[in-house]
């Protein structure tokens, strides 16, 4: 049962329940006009800078006909001035119906939900996991391939701090894939998802070099090296554009290849692949609108 629960992991979905939310989102796309949650308010809480994945929530809870408060810009809340967020939370839960937050820190998302009256959908936290990006990467596979069993997955960038590579690496578990990581040493994906795919027997491996599996892809997805996570900022500068996929570079790859971003891109993909029918990362950003909307109405029992 999706209804009133939270989404702060991609784990708190079982296969049924994601597979239903990408059933929804299917039905949402064909019909986007379902003004299901008229009377509700929802949270629209980001600690941290987002473009499409608080615009999408939001637009996704306008269309439902729902009312959105929230922040984009936490400096101008009272977190300014001290406020913890249990406090902010225990607050907010008493105005809204449900909350979606984004929060710099891992495991806010959780600490938010321990804390809160209504659900929490978790927008992103830290370098630890973005569940409803995960869902739409999802939507986007299945919209592209027909299916998700058995698809070969080469993950490129920054497999360290991209919180979407580790929610998504979960959740395609149960979809028997092949993963391919691609980054440089200092951007490897961490031990605990590697134990995780070895415990459950998934096939994985490692490289540096994009090309040396770009050809045995389904799904190319790129990634940002992400610039806010690091530490020795001198790191980021040596690392930011180790990978550029460039147009030329798509020759001899399969004919169901899509490039997957969960964006923003800074330098990861030229230009010059945004007009090959192999890129689908715009449509992916628009996929989240009805995958956030089947979220949302799933969560609030409306479907
Ligand atoms: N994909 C994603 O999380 O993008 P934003 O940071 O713009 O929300």
């Amino acid at each position: 049962m999706i209804k009133n629960k939270s989404l702060v992991s991609i784990t708190d979905f079982t296969k049924d329940e994601i597979l239903r939310i990408l059933e929804l989102a299917a039905d949402f796309e064909k019909n986007p006009h379902q003004p299901l949650l008229q009377g509700h308010i929802i949270a629209s809480l980001f600690f941290e800078p987002s473009t499409r994945t608080r615009l999408s929530f939001e637009t996704a809870m306008n269309r439902l006909g729902a009312r959105v408060i929230g922040f984009s810009d936490v400096n101008a809340t009272s977190t300014t001035k001290g406020e913890t967020l249990k406090d902010t939370i225990k607050m907010v839960s008493n105005y809204a119906d449900l909350i979606v937050m984004r929060h710099p820190l891992e495991g806010a998302a959780r600490y938010a939900s321990e804390q809160s009256r209504v659900p929490v959908v978790n927008a992103g936290d830290g370098a630890n996991q973005h569940p409803s990006q995960t869902l739409l990467d999802m939507y986007s596979m299945m919209k592209t391939q027909g299916h998700l069993d058995h698809l070969k997955i080469a993950m490129v960038g920054d497999m360290k701090y991209g919180r979407t590579v580790h929610s998504l690496i979960q959740a395609m578990a149960d979809f028997e894939p092949t993963f391919y990581f691609v980054s440089p040493d200092e951007l490897k994906m961490p031990d605990e998802y590697k134990e995780f795919l070895d415990h459950r027997g998934i096939k994985y491996e490692e490289h540096k070099d994009m090309n040396a599996v770009l050809n045995e892809a389904d799904i190319l997805y790129m990634t940002r090296v992400q610039k806010e996570r690091f530490a020795d900022l001198m790191e980021y500068e040596r690392v930011k554009n180790t990978y550029v996929l460039r147009n030329e570079m798509l020759a001899n790859t399969k004919d169901n290849l899509k490039i997957l971003h969960p964006l923003p891109r800074v330098n990861e993909i030229s230009e010059d692949v945004d007009a090959n029918p192999k890129a689908y990362y715009f449509q992916q950003a628009e996929n989240g609108m009805y995958t956030r909307m089947a979220i949302i109405a799933a969560i609030m029992g409306v479907k």
